[in-house]
């Protein structure tokens, strides 16, 4: 390998990292003030660049988020802004990098690191698994029609400023009871779900924003951009692209998909993240409208250290199963360990007894936050072992419903 250094940027120094990045994801720095916005959810010291000289040729960073788990949360190191410039890839500088971020991470007592992935191929190697899927919909809005027994309410329009008090509390009751989403402090509010910087419209209006009240006060809110477009015979054909939807009840939920697949001027509807079992399809007519257009892996979860993020989840069936960790990435969570759920709740930790059944340390990542299918992976060969242990995990880990994670990082 040429003379190449991995460090933390300095604060000077993190201009340049940002632009680097950006170049990283094909595409330049957007305005002068951008990495000022960066800097509030990713500061310096959570980076991490590899220098060759002066010059940065590859990015790291770390978001210190809170992550839903079944029955409970856990610290979760966010792993992003991953790049390496052409003229340095297939060196080993990601590899190089990643092994620094998760020594850190696992120093800094982080149980899992968690990552949306650009490919799907690059992870799996370094222990990440898919812990969530999502479905990008794209329909034609006036055919999407609710069921007469559905309740529809009227939505109410509200600023950017009213959003700052009024949408954290809703998203909040959302966030502590789905698995897979994260939460957010102020300064994630500011400078990244409410931000609305001319570069990051795309061609498109500003962010609008839409509340569902409830008896108790708003419990739901749709954030969206529009695109005014004209079809061949002259009709309006503009589209509304939807940022995020979050409601915490199926009133809100009905209420938030009627109005946006109903804004005259603009039939064309994009919702990117939906989850995949998301129950608006058992409130409309004819579920085939809402059109699935592409299932996506989204939160890939890395354990590293298992007995910490086993046992702060809960189960959905009591039982023990014993089960051998195969990390081949960072060797010191391989081992046998038990897991004994009694009452939802789980303990574990490591024996000395030759394991009943062996995966390796993705497939524990897929399977965490509940949306994993163990017998699947048993299927494939994923999972070796008695099949009546392999089930037992599944009916163990496996959750209601979907782990769903709202928000890439
Ligand atoms: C993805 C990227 C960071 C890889 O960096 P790199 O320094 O070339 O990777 P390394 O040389 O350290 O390779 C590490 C391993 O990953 C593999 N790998 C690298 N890029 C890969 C890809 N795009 N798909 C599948 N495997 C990949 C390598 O073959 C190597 O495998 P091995 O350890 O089994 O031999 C780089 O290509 C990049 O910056 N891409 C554009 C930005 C991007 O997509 N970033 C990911 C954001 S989530």
């Amino acid at each position: 390998m040429r003379d190449i250094t991995i460090r933390p940027v300095t604060t000077d120094e993190y201009p340049a990292f940002v632009t680097a990045f950006m170049e990283g994801f094909s595409s330049d720095l957007q305005a002068e003030d951008q990495p000022e916005h960066f800097r509030h959810t990713l500061p310096p010291e959570r980076t991490l660049a590899a220098f060759e000289g002066e010059s940065i040729v590859g990015t790291f960073g770390g978001f210190d988020l809170t992550l839903t788990v079944p029955g409970g949360t856990v610290k979760m190191e966010g792993t992003t802004v991953v790049t390496v410039f052409p003229t340095h890839r297939r060196m080993g500088l990601l590899n190089a990098m990643m092994t620094e971020h998760l020594d850190n991470a696992v120093a800094n007592g982080f149980p899992v690191a968690g990552l949306w992935a650009s490919e799907s191929g690059i992870y799996g190697r370094h222990g990440y698994g898919v812990a969530t899927y999502a479905v990008s919909r794209s329909m034609d809005g006036p055919l999407v029609d609710f069921r007469e027994d559905i309740q529809v309410d009227r939505v109410r329009r509200i600023t950017s400023d009213q959003a700052k008090e009024v949408l954290p509390a809703v998203f909040d009751a959302v966030c502590r009871d789905t698995p897979g989403m994260f939460a957010r402090d102020d300064l994630w509010w500011a400078h990244e779900t409410l931000l609305d910087e001319d570069w990051m419209k795309r061609g498109r209006t500003s962010k609008r924003i839409v509340v569902h009240d409830g008896p108790d006060g708003p419990d739901g809110y749709v954030m969206y951009r529009q695109k005014g477009s004209e079809a061949d015979d002259g009709h309006a054909n503009g589209e509304v692209v939807v940022i995020e939807l979050i409601a915490a009840t199926p009133v809100a939920k009905a209420s938030l998909w009627s109005y946006v697949t109903s804004i005259d001027g603009c039939p064309k509807v994009k919702f990117w993240n939906v989850a995949v079992d998301d129950d608006v399809m058992m409130m409309v007519r004819e579920p085939r409208r809402i059109g699935a257009t592409i299932l996506y892996d989204a939160l890939w979860i890395r354990v590293l250290d298992v007995e910490r993020a086993l046992t702060s989840r809960t189960y959905e069936e009591d039982g023990t199963v014993e089960f051998g960790i195969v990390d081949s990435y960072r060797p010191a969570t391989d081992g046998s360990y038990r897991l004994v759920v009694t009452g939802g709740v789980g303990t574990c930790e490591r024996t000395d007894s030759t394991a009943v059944l062996d995966l390796d340390v993705d497939v524990l990542g897929a399977l965490y936050l509940g949306g994993g299918d163990a017998r699947a992976y048993g299927e494939a060969g994923r999972i070796r072992g008695p099949k009546a242990d392999i089930d037992r995990m599944q009916r163990m880990f496996r959750t209601i419903s979907a782990p769903w994670c709202d928000q890439v990082f």
